[in-house]
C-alpha cells in the first residue's frame, strides 16, 4: 500500500477510543499491550487497562513515548510508537496493525513514515525488538537496513541506522 495512503496521527483521547475498537474488532490483546491476569479476550479489565496504558504513557504530562494512530482511508487500523532509547541518538519503534490488514503493506508505509519522523528528530538508529517467529516484521526491518541478530531464545532485535555517511537520509 502507498506511503501517501497511510498515515501517522499523533494520539488524542478521540483517537484513543478508536484505537481501542480497531484492537477490540481486529486483534487479540497479547499482541497490543502488556498482560493483564484473567480471562482471555477483551475484557472490561483489559479495554480499561489498554486506555489506561497509552494515558500513561503518551497522554499525560510526562509522556515517555510518542504514539500514533495508523489511520487508512480516514479509519484507525492500528497504532505506531517512536520511545527514546537509553543508548544516545537511538529511538525504539513498535507496531501493530489490525489482523484484517495484516500484509497488505501497511507495515511497509508505517515503518517509512516512523524512519522519517525518526530522522527528524535528529535520531541516528532505530531499534525494534520482534518475536523470533515474527518473519513480517523482520522482513520489513531489513529491507530498511536493519542489522538484526537473535537476542535471546525468543527475541530478534534489529538496528536500523538512519544517517547515511554523507549526512543526508539513505
Ligand atoms: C509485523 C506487522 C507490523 C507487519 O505489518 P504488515 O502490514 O503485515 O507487513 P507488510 O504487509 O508491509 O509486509 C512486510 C513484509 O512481510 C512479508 N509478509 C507479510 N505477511 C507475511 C507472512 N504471513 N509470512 C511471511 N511473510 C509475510 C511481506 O511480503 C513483506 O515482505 P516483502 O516486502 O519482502 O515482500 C504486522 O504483521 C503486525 O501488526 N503484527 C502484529 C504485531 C507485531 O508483531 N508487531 C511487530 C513488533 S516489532
Amino acid at each position: 500500500m502507498g506511503i501517501d495512503r497511510v498515515t501517522l496521527r499523533p494520539l488524542d483521547e478521540e483517537l484513543l477510543q478508536a484505537l481501542l475498537a480497531a484492537a477490540v474488532a481486529d486483534a487479540d490483546p497479547r499482541e497490543v499491550m502488556p498482560p493483564v491476569e484473567g480471562p482471555s479476550g477483551w475484557t472490561a479489565l483489559r479495554r480499561q487497562a489498554f486506555l489506561r496504558f497509552h494515558r500513561l504513557r503518551s497522554l499525560s504530562d510526562e509522556p515517555v513515548e510518542t504514539t500514533y494512530a495508523i489511520v487508512v482511508r480516514e479509519t484507525v487500523v492500528g497504532a505506531a510508537r517512536l520511545a527514546p532509547h537509553k543508548e544516545t541518538d537511538t529511538v525504539e519503534a513498535g507496531v501493530w496493525i489490525g489482523r484484517s490488514l495484516r500484509g497488505c503493506g501497511v507495515g511497509a508505509a508505517v515503518l517509512r513514515h516512523l524512519l522519517e519522523a525518526a530522522r527528524a528528530d535528529g535520531a541516528q538508529r532505530l531499534v525494534a525488538s520482534t518475536h523470533i517467529d515474527n518473519i513480517p516484521a523482520q522482513r520489513l526491518l531489513t529491507a530498511a537496513g536493519g542489522d538484526l541478530s537473535q537476542h535471546d531464545a525468543t527475541t530478534v532485535i534489529a538496528w536500523v541506522p538512519l544517517q547515511s555517511p554523507w549526512g543526508s537520509p539513505s
